[in-house]
């Protein structure tokens, strides 16, 4: 975990597909991410342990991505100062309506950053734990306004017909 800066975590194998584009997003910026399989009820003394590697080692944030009842992000949150940023999954009969709420719905005192169901999300977790990086590093803040660039870039004035 020792380069690592971001952990990923997720409740679920199943979870891997979605995930995977906040490890994506952040390889492309070239931030080091440490990826584990971590579920709230499933694996509780883990998800426990896991928080005090990545505190240890210098990890600066979490993107915790669960579906379901999803309590991982905010059982997470509750055991670090760490900035915790929640991604919602689908994947429920509820389509992941369940996993948003039970994440951004957190009691006030113990916050979790939450973001959009599902991929977008993961995405975004990534790019809001780049900015917060990016704040005492240059050259994360110089590769994410490339970033930038290039997404305004690729859109197109007009569209095609
Ligand atoms: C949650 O339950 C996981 O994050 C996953 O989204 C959901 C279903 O898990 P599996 O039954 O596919 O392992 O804890």
């Amino acid at each position: 975990m020792s380069e690592a800066r971001v952990g990923i975590i997720m409740g679920s194998q199943s979870d891997w597909a979605v995930m995977r584009s906040a490890e994506e997003t952040l390889t492309s910026l070239g931030i080091e991410s440490d990826v584990r399989i971590i579920s709230a009820h499933r694996t509780p003394e883990r998800l426990v342990q896991f928080i005090h590697e990545a505190e240890a080692s210098g990890i600066e944030t979490i993107i915790a991505g669960a579906g379901c009842a999803a309590h991982l992000a905010g059982v997470t949150a509750a055991h670090t100062l760490l900035p915790v940023l929640g991604v919602p999954l689908e994947g429920s009969p509820l389509q992941g309506l369940d996993a948003l709420l039970a994440t951004v719905q957190m009691p006030g005192g113990i916050p979790v950053a939450t973001f959009a169901i599902g991929k977008a999300g993961a995405k975004n977790a990534a790019l809001f734990s780049a900015a917060i990086i990016a704040r005492s590093d240059e050259a994360v803040r110089e590769r994410l306004a490339k970033f930038r660039e290039a997404q305004s870039a690729a859109v197109p004035e007009r569209p095609e017909r």
